[in-house]
């Protein structure tokens, strides 16, 4: 069996990330270009400074991967594309540099789902064993995701409205802490002796989806009522009862899913699963049941073109591939 090896190429949001990945699981070079000072002072991601990054980076990061991979374009099997879903503006610099990657050099075309990457950053580390449960927790995505096998996904819950890294952002913004606010909350919520009691959002009986708007008002409500009062609210408590309150409920919704459905490993992917509470409270109930649970090294949690060229691996081999009609999909369905 002849090796493969794909150039992943990811656009979807901040980072300009290209990557070369040999059989889907072995990493060669992996680059990512973050925008994040760029967007700092605007408090979010801006989506037409993202695409102007784009393009300012994407040849040079492809150029990048290759470089430091030692290989030659004619060296590779395919090109793997985050399709889908992300800002339009900035999945068309992927889609189309891949595009033009791949008709240069002949090479086939093979786009991918955003979270089917993030899903995938795992075998990267980690043989998956099937089914399994995946939970993919980021700026733009929290959903359960079940597993079947390779290429079958079934999302079971996901989020009603902000998804869970967009709730933290928020909420770090009302603390006056900088953009992206996730790993400013995590420290400070760790460094607390004390936590407000918020609510925690479990929506109807059964139910495996999200809702973090919810939270995310009662602690500007909280913020509010406190401030008309004149009262000081140290903020490493509201950082710690909101971490708390969305902590609590993922992982009893991660942990119901994964038993309801039988699974025989579960994995978790997004910049949220970077977060420390979340780690510990997810991998001590896991042991606990005794169900295998893994979460990637950070750099394969956030955006990276490594989990797409891994994830464009096992279309490839399936023989799945796209065309030159490829476009970006702001709204693709996995
Ligand atoms: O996966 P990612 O890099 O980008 C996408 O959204 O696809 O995730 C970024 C998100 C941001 O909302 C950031 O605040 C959050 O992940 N994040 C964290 C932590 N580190 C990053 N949230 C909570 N705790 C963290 N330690
Ligand atoms: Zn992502």
């Amino acid at each position: 069996n002849k090796d493969i090896y794909i150039l992943g190429i990811e656009t979807s949001c901040d980072e300009t990330a290209a990557s070369i990945v040999k059989n889907g699981r072995e990493i060669i070079s992996n680059v990512v270009a973050s925008q994040i000072e760029s967007h700092k002072r605007f408090g979010g991601v801006v989506p037409e400074i993202a695409s102007r990054h784009h393009v300012e980076q994407i040849t040079i990061v492809i150029e990048e991967a290759l470089s430091r991979a030692n290989m030659e374009p004619h060296q590779l099997d395919a090109v793997a594309v985050t399709e889908g879903p992300g800002l339009v503006g900035a999945l068309l610099i992927g889609v189309n540099a891949a595009k033009a990657f791949a008709f240069a050099h002949g090479l086939p075309l093979v786009g991918v789902h955003h979270i089917a990457g993030h899903i995938y950053a795992n075998r990267l580390e980690q043989e998956m064993e099937f089914p399994l449960l995946a939970l993919v927790i980021s700026g733009g995505h929290t959903e359960l995701i079940y597993m079947e096998e390779h290429g079958s996904f079934e999302v079971i819950g996901e989020t009603r409205d902000d998804a869970a890294g967009e709730a933290y952002d928020k909420v770090a913004r009302t603390l006056n802490l900088p953009y992206p606010g996730g790993p400013h909350i995590d420290r400070l919520a760790h460094q607390s002796d004390g936590a407000i009691d918020f609510p925690r959002v479990w929506l109807e009986e059964g139910s495996y989806d999200f809702s973090f708007s919810g939270l995310k008002s009662s602690v500007l409500n909280y913020m509010h009522n406190a401030k008309q009062r004149g009262e000081a609210v140290p903020p490493e408590h509201v950082a710690a009862g909101f971490q708390n309150s969305v902590v609590e409920v993922v992982t009893a919704k991660a942990l119901r899913a994964a038993e309801q459905y039988k699974v025989n490993q579960v994995i978790a992917a997004g910049g949220v699963a970077a977060n420390k509470g979340l780690r510990t409270s997810l991998s001590a109930a896991f042991e606990k049941k005794g169900i295998p649970f893994f979460i990637p090294s950070l750099p394969l949690c956030t955006d990276n073109a490594a989990m797409i060229a891994a994830a464009g691996t096992v279309m490839f081999e399936n023989g799945i591939t796209g065309n030159m009609a490829m476009n970006g999909r702001p709204g693709m369905a996995l």
